[in-house]
């Protein structure tokens, strides 16, 4: 048996499959304190609880996918320094802005490391507690990311700790490691925090991270997009929209991206290439604020979404709750326009949501395309991927026909399958079914360009040049 662990920003998710068939045998889970900023102790007690009562009796090997980009600072006892800043922060959005003109601009950030520094990335929040913490900076001896805390906190349960570790896929989530040389920038690194700290031993993707005492392998573990996209199996070509409560949009490619424009970030994969990449702080988070402000559940947003016509009867949704970063927007809102009377019922408003948070996705879709890269296939995961509604509207919104993967832990089984292979000790990751559980061919392609276009029309007026051609 193998365990894939899924340490996300809400909850502990742990899989527990068979090696050879990635058949699920069991599963645990346990919440977590959420928010922008964590205690990292806090994803351990998680997984001491989402993995009792023997869940883990039995397994050969282990790995952790874990969310991307959160800043662990380590003090000389490798002790948290200060709760985790995460990757959905936006605190560091103006030193994300300092960073890249002091290297002297995009070009010179995608030559180093294959992209442009965000809020969300490592380097940004280390610039951001050098000058608002400069007391904990100093404390701070060893930088982490959550799921390299989480792989070092169970090989030291286990007595099988031997120094930290991460792997290419999370690595390339710091903004000071490149995908590219396979090397750490440490000069970035020094730009951006002002001095040297400890950081982690990057291993390969069937390298073990160590074992336990007890004889569980522990494989290197990875962030969670490259864990979903090893969960999925997905090939150059396959282009992932993940419908979490954030957004992402994800392929894996042979060759690095160098988008200049800052808007797909060339993170490596899991396997030893690379996974280019947008996330959006906005997705089903949006369709719950509107069954909220509904007072109905999700499958009522959903059933409400259906009955109004594609285009919500031309009422706009740029779905900015949280500000957004694809577009990179960190401090903008929403805006809800076009209203008139015909369209002020709760059916257009549920379809607006919908179509909005999509709107945004499509955004990155042409995002990609602008940098050559056109899906194949799309594969929609996540819970919004459930609702009828979204599926529909996603496919003539996306005009291609979408694939819906049967709902699963896919972060959670891409580690499980990472620990079998490396447990394998084989070239490859043994191959494990994905079962389908629809695919939606567009209804009405053209009215969904339509519903695009007007979108990148309000994004336009509201947000000049958030709209990249
Ligand atoms: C990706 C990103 C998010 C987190 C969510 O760059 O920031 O997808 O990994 O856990």
């Amino acid at each position: 048996l193998v365990a894939g662990v899924d340490s996300s920003t809400q909850s502990c998710k742990i899989v527990v499959c068979e090696a050879m068939t990635g058949r699920l045998v069991r599963q645990g889970r346990a919440r977590h304190p959420e928010g922008t900023q964590v205690d990292a102790r806090a994803w351990w007690a998680a997984f001491e609880e989402a993995s009792a009562d023997g869940l883990l009796d039995g397994v050969s090997a282990l790995a952790v996918g874990g969310q991307q980009h959160g800043m662990v600072t380590l003090d000389a006892e490798e002790n948290p320094v200060r709760e985790a800043m995460l990757w959905n922060d936006t605190s560091s959005a103006p030193q994300a802005e300092q960073l890249i003109e002091e290297l002297g601009g995009a070009a010179q950030w995608v030559d180093a490391v294959d992209l442009v520094p965000v809020a969300s990335f490592t380097a940004t929040k280390l610039r951001w507690l050098a000058e608002n913490e400069p007391g904990n900076a100093a404390r701070t001896e060893t930088v982490v990311l959550p799921h390299d805390w989480l792989t070092g906190r169970i090989l030291a349960a286990g007595n099988g700790f031997e120094g930290w570790t991460t792997d290419r896929g999370d690595a390339s989530g710091t903004a000071y490691w490149s995908p590219v040389t396979g090397e750490y920038r440490r000069d970035l690194l020094r730009l951006a925090f002002g001095r040297e700290v400890g950081l982690p031993r990057v291993l390969g993707p069937a390298e073990a991270a160590g074992s336990t005492a007890g004889g569980m392998l522990v494989a290197a573990g990875t962030g969670d997009n490259a864990a979903a996209a090893l969960g999925l199996g997905i090939a150059p070509g396959d282009v992932v929209v993940s419908l979490g409560t954030s957004g992402a949009v994800f392929t894996v490619h042979d060759d690095s991206v160098g988008d200049v424009s800052g808007a797909v970030a060339g993170f490596a994969d899991a396997t030893g290439r690379h996974l280019p990449l947008l996330a959006t702080l906005n997705a089903a988070r949006v369709l719950v604020a509107a069954a909220t402000t509904l007072d109905v559940d999700l499958a009522g947003l959903d059933a409400l979404a259906a009955q109004a016509p594609i285009g919500a009867g031309g009422l706009t949704l740029l779905p900015f709750l949280d500000g957004e970063r694809s577009p990179n927007l960190p401090t903008a809102h929403g805006t809800l326009t076009g209203m008139t009377r015909a369209n002020s019922t709760p059916a257009h408003f549920a379809r607006a949501y919908v179509e909005g948070m999509l709107c945004n996705l499509r955004g990155c879709l042409d995002a990609l395309a602008r940098n050559g890269i056109h899906a194949r296939r799309m594969l929609l995961i996540g819970g919004a991927a459930a609702a009828g509604s979204v599926r529909e509207a996603a496919a003539n919104i996306f005009g291609v026909p979408v694939v819906v993967p049967e709902p699963g832990e896919y972060v959670a089984l891409g580690a499980a399958r990472q620990a079998a292979w490396a447990l394998s000790g084989a070239a490859e990751p043994p191959q494990w079914p994905v079962p389908l559980a629809a695919t939606v061919e567009p209804a009405d392609a053209q009215a969904g360009a339509q519903v695009a276009r007007r979108y990148r029309d309000v994004l336009t007026m509201t947000h000049p040049g958030a709209a990249v051609d």
